[in-house]
């Protein structure tokens, strides 16, 4: 089904004034368009440290990296993360950030954005990936954004706390920038610039697409975008042992938005990526079906999310 009218009229009327007229001029096609088939993921789970090197020549093969392999010191340094005293709540877990690692080994950016920094695990792990594929960089490495100061599971302790215990040779590679969201990016990247962002901030719809959007116009064609939590709503739909112990609930904006992905995408279980578009354009008829998804935040913000939304598919036609 092509996307309907109202919503293809409501992104129009919630785009910049200036901006309207182009926007409406790319929309109307897709009026008498199929809308895009979601594509399958290639699966590439990482289960163990022991398995990091077989799943990471899959990861490799799937980016198009055939014939890479982890860095000098990247699995020695997993060895030691997983060993550590405390996993701070609302941290990637194992598989997850060893999926993580080798995304950021395998595609190897000079720096990499993350929106949603909270201890500041995923961060540092991000950092020491980076910095172990190009251990002479003294450059930024990673700029993480959180809405918050303080980490929400312990209000004594700021956002990012973490990162001098994981990675204390790096803390000054890592950046983070406290009380902002997604649309600080622009202050952080030139457009098509990333090779790599990670989104893993609130992942009630219609958040984590919002975030995406705001983030495309500076990734670069052919980028990858990993997103956290893309099997939570199903997860505890399915388990309800499990959703009784999420205290943050289960929203499904992550999983939606990876499942209705039409293009290039691995799932590496609760965790996976997303390969832009050469044209982002080709992203619309996905995201105006995804925006007639009924919203997960607070009803009162529905107006304040339809007008960022409208504003940010502009970024996809330029
Ligand atoms: C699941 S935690 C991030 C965990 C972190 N990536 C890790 O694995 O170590 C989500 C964080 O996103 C932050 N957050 C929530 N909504 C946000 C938003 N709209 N923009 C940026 N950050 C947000 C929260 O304050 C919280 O610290």
């Amino acid at each position: 089904m092509p996307p309907p009218l109202r919503e293809i009229v409501a992104a129009v009327r919630h785009a910049p004034p200036g901006r309207r007229l182009a926007l409406l001029r790319a929309l109307v096609p897709i009026l008498f368009q199929r809308a895009a088939q979601p594509s399958i993921a290639q699966a590439c789970e990482f289960d163990s440290i022991e398995e990091y090197r077989p799943c990471y020549a899959r990861l490799a093969h799937l980016l198009g990296r055939p014939g890479q392999t982890p860095a000098p010191g990247e699995i020695e340094f997993l060895q030691q993360v997983c060993t550590r005293a405390t996993h701070y709540s609302g941290a990637i877990g194992g598989s997850e950030f060893f999926f993580l690692t080798a995304m950021a080994s395998i595609l190897a950016p000079a720096r990499t954005i993350e929106i949603g920094t909270s201890s500041g695990f995923s961060a540092a792990l991000l950092a020491a990936a980076l910095h172990h594929r190009n251990p002479r960089s003294k450059e930024t490495l990673v700029d993480t954004i959180d809405l918050h100061s303080n980490y929400a599971v312990d209000r004594t302790k700021p956002i990012g706390f973490e990162i001098p215990d994981l990675v204390p040779d790096l803390a000054g590679a890592v950046a983070v920038h406290t009380q902002r969201e997604s649309d600080f990016v622009p202050d952080l990247a030139r457009p098509n610039e990333l090779g790599l962002v990670f989104i893993d901030a609130d992942h009630q719809h219609p958040w984590p697409l919002l975030d995406l959007l705001r983030v495309t116009r500076y990734v670069q064609s052919g980028g990858w975008i990993v997103l956290h939590d893309i099997q939570l709503g199903t997860m505890a739909a399915t388990r309800p042992e499990k959703a009784a112990t999420l205290t943050q609930g289960a929203p499904f904006g992550a999983e939606w938005l990876f499942d209705c992905w039409p293009f290039a995408k691995i799932s590496g279980g609760n965790i996976g990526a997303v390969q832009l578009p050469r044209d982002r354009g080709a992203l619309l008829p996905s995201a105006l079906a995804l925006i007639e998804r009924p919203f997960e935040v607070g009803a009162w913000s529905h107006r304040k999310f339809r007008k960022e939304l409208g504003r940010s598919l502009v970024d996809l036609i330029e």
